[in-house]
Formats: structure tokens, C-alpha cells, sequence
């Protein structure tokens, strides 16, 4: 069974998606890391990720710059968004997550364009969301968890820049896939948000709620 996770950054898709996972008892890729590790490969290299070839020449990146703490950044992750633009970037990472998605078994993704591009027929799309100012104020708290403390208003200005650009680019925009439950996080807590999508997940393949 494939289960595809979409939606915005800081929308809770990656929690979502983990604890999906581990339910369902699935290997699970979180696609945004390979575009994080894009684009933190073209700034090692000096490249500039908004032309192609450079962004392009940085998804030689090696496997083990996938446990680089500093992926998670919210620098790389504007890296990242500014690398996900071009087609041959993505066209590039295609293969490795179709792989995955494809694996005996299935698999759960999570990412922009899981339901839409790389695994249109899973039996399982949500579309994870929630409102701009909620996902910024939880990404300030991350942020302050671990150290890292920053101002609110460059959160939120940051988070609506990647939307815009997230949801306008041509190649594979973010956007609800066909047949995908919309998940509206905002005035959810964690655990209500897991409940809720393992709900949603048996609703569309079928399957009884666990006791
Ligand atoms: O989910 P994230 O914040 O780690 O993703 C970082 C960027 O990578 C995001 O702004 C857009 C891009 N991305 C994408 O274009 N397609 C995906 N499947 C996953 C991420």
C-alpha cells in the first residue's frame, strides 16, 4: 500500500507521515530532504540554485549528506524551494523516489507532488494543511526548542515566500491531488492529528478502524 502525504512546509505532513509509518508498519521517504540536500550541495559548490544546470549538477549529492544536521535549516530550506523549480532537478530525483514508492509492500512519502507526480495511484492521498500564522508559530517554537531562536514576522514572511513559490512554479506545483482528504491541521494537537489521519487513511483504502 502506498500512501502519499502532501502539503505545505511547517503543515505537520512530516510528523504525519512518520507516525502513518509506523502504524501501518511502512518504510517511509521524506522527499523534501533530497531538494534539502539539492540545495545545500549547490551552495557547498558555490553554485547559484536558481539556474538549472548548476541546481542540476548538485543532485550528484553524496548519500551521506542526507544526515547533515544543517538540512533542516530554514537557509537550506529556502535553498531547497529555489532548487525545486527547475524540471531537471526534478525529473533527477524522480527514479529514486518512484523506486521507493514502488518497493514490495508499499511504502509511505511524504513531499509536494507524491499524489500528483510520483505516485499518482497510491491508495491512500492526504493533503496536509494549516493556516499560514499556525504553521509559522510552530515553527518559531522548533526553532526556540532547539536553540535557535527568531523572530516571528521573518518566520511568517519566509513561510508565505516557499508557498508562493511552492504553489506557482510550472513543474509540478503543490496542489490537493485528485481523489486526495484534505487535512486541516490548525486546531489540532499532535496526537488528534495522527487519529485523524490514520482515519482517513482506513477511509480510503477500506480498511476497519483499529480497536
Ligand atoms: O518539505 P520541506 O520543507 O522539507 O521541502 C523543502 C522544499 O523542497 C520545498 O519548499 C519544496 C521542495 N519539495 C518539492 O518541490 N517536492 C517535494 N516532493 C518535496 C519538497
Amino acid at each position: 500500500m502506498i500512501i502519499a502525504v502532501d502539503g505545505p512546509t511547517a503543515s505537520g505532513k512530516g510528523t504525519i507521515a512518520r507516525a502513518l509509518a509506523a502504524h501501518f508498519g511502512l518504510p517511509h521517504l521524506d522527499t523534501g530532504l533530497l531538494y534539502r540536500a539539492v540545495g545545500y550541495q549547490c551552495g557547498l559548490d558555490g553554485g547559484n540554485p536558481d539556474d538549472p544546470a548548476e541546481a542540476l549538477a548538485a543532485t550528484d549529492f553524496p548519500d551521506a549528506l542526507l544526515a547533515e544536521p544543517d538540512l533542516r535549516s530554514e537557509a537550506t530550506g529556502g535553498l531547497a524551494s529555489r532548487v525545486s523549480v527547475h524540471p531537471s532537478v526534478r525529473q533527477a530525483l524522480y527514479e529514486r523516489q518512484r523506486a521507493f514508492a514502488t518497493q514490495p509492500g508499499g511504502a509511505v512519502l511524504d513531499g509536494r507532488d507524491i499524489g500528483t507526480v510520483i505516485a499518482p495511484e497510491a491508495a491512500a492521498k492526504l493533503f496536509v494543511t494549516a493556516s499560514t500564522e499556525v504553521r509559522a508559530r510552530r515553527r518559531l517554537h522548533e526553532m526556540e526548542e532547539s536553540g535557535r531562536p527568531a523572530r516571528y514576522e521573518d518566520i511568517l514572511a519566509d513561510l508565505r515566500r516557499r508557498d508562493a513559490r511552492d504553489t506557482s512554479r510550472s513543474e509540478a506545483p503543490l496542489a490537493v491531488a485528485p481523489g486526495a482528504l484534505v487535512l486541516d491541521t490548525s486546531d489540532l494537537g499532535r496526537e488528534e492529528a495522527i487519529a485523524a489521519a490514520i482515519r482517513m487513511v482506513n477511509e480510503l483504502t477500506g480498511q476497519s478502524p483499529c480497536p
